[in-house]
């Protein structure tokens, strides 16, 4: 079997980490006759922080094919990767497309493969905000609609799928960033340095980051979140990994002094992240990826957005959705609980073998019905 695989942004190289470790422990069982696993990086995301480091520190092949692009209007970052990969994709033939979750490159990557009849399996299907201004909802919808295999992450993907009629090729798999959280929580605590780094003693500082577009972009938003963790960073160190977007913006309307004693940085590697994470008071974040992760290390959240695919967090008490403004953050914040109880929500942390073997299996079927 052979895959092509999308990347292009800091999310998806941590979750096609699951999926390439899982292929590797596959190959050196099987030998040759293994899944091959074509990576492509499409380039949306390119410095080193954002890119390359993750690569190096968890393990990911090095990109058979970099596309190199980045930047522009959605349409014109997506249209360039739509030519770029169908490319790609006529000189390798796979027999899968594998897109993850719901960026600019997921979307090329699903049309592009739709439109020459290669089949598409998307990981991360099913999420919805029901917000049809949010760029990645248009992606994940598009994309969920091109695709033969839909791997959802949790029951409620399952549901938003059937909402939509869409049945046929739906697996409720587990969430691939729960495979990877269990993998790298114990390495974390071994390897990363961060908190003597930014002298920050366990339980005693709150973990921010900001970088969707209704935030950045909105500068009623963008300031409402910029004052609040300059009001929490008065009580308790507030660290904040600042996304180059959120930097750029936060410059261009001269908000950067307005964080006052926030300890702003450079974006961090996945360890020093989840190291960051483990053992934070509290996480201020509108990341999909942070607010699971929080979940994960029991680290109470709060989501700096008006809704959230990850409705399950919210559910179980311990992530609140508290939107951009100042006021309500800071309540929010004063107000924090940690529930007894948290469910197993996203799997048993086996979700990159299930797909590996949904993928095999549905291919296996194509070719019986092919030669029956
Ligand atoms: C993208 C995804 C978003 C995802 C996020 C993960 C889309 C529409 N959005 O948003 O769903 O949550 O990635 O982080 O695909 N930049 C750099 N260096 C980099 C990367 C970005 O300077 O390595 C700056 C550039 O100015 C760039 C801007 O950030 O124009 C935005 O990058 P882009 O990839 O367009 O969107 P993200 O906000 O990163
Ligand atoms: N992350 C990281 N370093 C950082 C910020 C985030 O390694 O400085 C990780 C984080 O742990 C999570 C993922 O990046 O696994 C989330 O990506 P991001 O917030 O960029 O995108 P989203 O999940 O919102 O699409």
């Amino acid at each position: 079997m052979k895959i092509v695989t999308i990347v292009g942004a800091r999310p998806q190289f941590i979750k096609a980490a699951a999926i390439s470790r899982a292929l590797r422990e596959r190959r050196q069982a099987a030998g040759a006759a293994a899944t091959v696993e074509c990576i492509v990086h499409t380039g949306q995301h390119y410095d080193r922080n954002m890119s390359e480091v993750f690569f190096e520190e968890m393990d990911i092949p090095k990109p058979d094919y970099n596309l190199e692009i980045a930047g522009g209007s959605h349409g014109q970052m997506t249209g360039r990767m739509l030519e770029a990969v169908e490319a790609v994709l006529l000189q390798e033939k796979p027999d899968w497309l594998l897109i993850y979750g719901d960026t600019n490159s997921t979307l090329a990557g699903a049309l592009a493969a739709a439109k020459l009849h290669i089949p598409v399996a998307h990981v991360e299907a099913g999420l919805r905000s029901f917000n049809m201004r949010m760029p990645e909802e248009v992606n994940r919808i598009l994309a969920d609609r091109v695709s033969t295999l839909l791997f959802c992450p949790t029951s409620t993907a399952v549901r938003n799928l059937q909402a939509e009629g869409v049945r046929e090729g739906v697996h409720d798999v587990g969430d691939v960033m729960y495979d990877v959280s269990l993998f790298y929580r114990g390495l974390a605590l071994e390897r990363s340095t961060v908190l003597d780094a930014l002298q920050l003693t366990e339980g005693h500082y709150v973990l921010a980051t900001c970088h969707r577009a209704e935030n950045t972009d909105d500068p009623l938003r963008l300031r409402g979140i910029v004052e609040a963790l300059a009001v929490i960073a008065r009580q308790v160190p507030v660290v904040l990994p600042l996304h180059p977007r959120t930097r750029k913006l936060l410059a261009e309307q001269g908000l950067i002094g307005a964080l006052g004693a926030v300890k702003v940085i450079d974006p961090v590697s996945f360890l020093d992240m989840v190291r960051l994470e483990q053992s934070a008071q509290a996480i201020v974040t509108d990341s999909g990826g942070v607010q699971k992760e929080a979940y994960f290390f029991g680290v109470p959240c709060l989501t700096t957005r008006d809704e959230t695919e990850w409705v399950e967090t919210v559910e179980a008490g311990w992530n609140r959705l508290v939107g951009a403004d100042a006021a309500t953050i800071v309540g929010a914040y004063a107000g924090l609980q940690r529930p007894a109880a948290r469910p197993l929500l996203y799997g048993d942390g086996h979700a990159a073998d299930r797909i590996l073997d949904l993928l095999e299996q549905q291919l296996r079927q194509d070719v019986s019905a092919v030669t029956a």
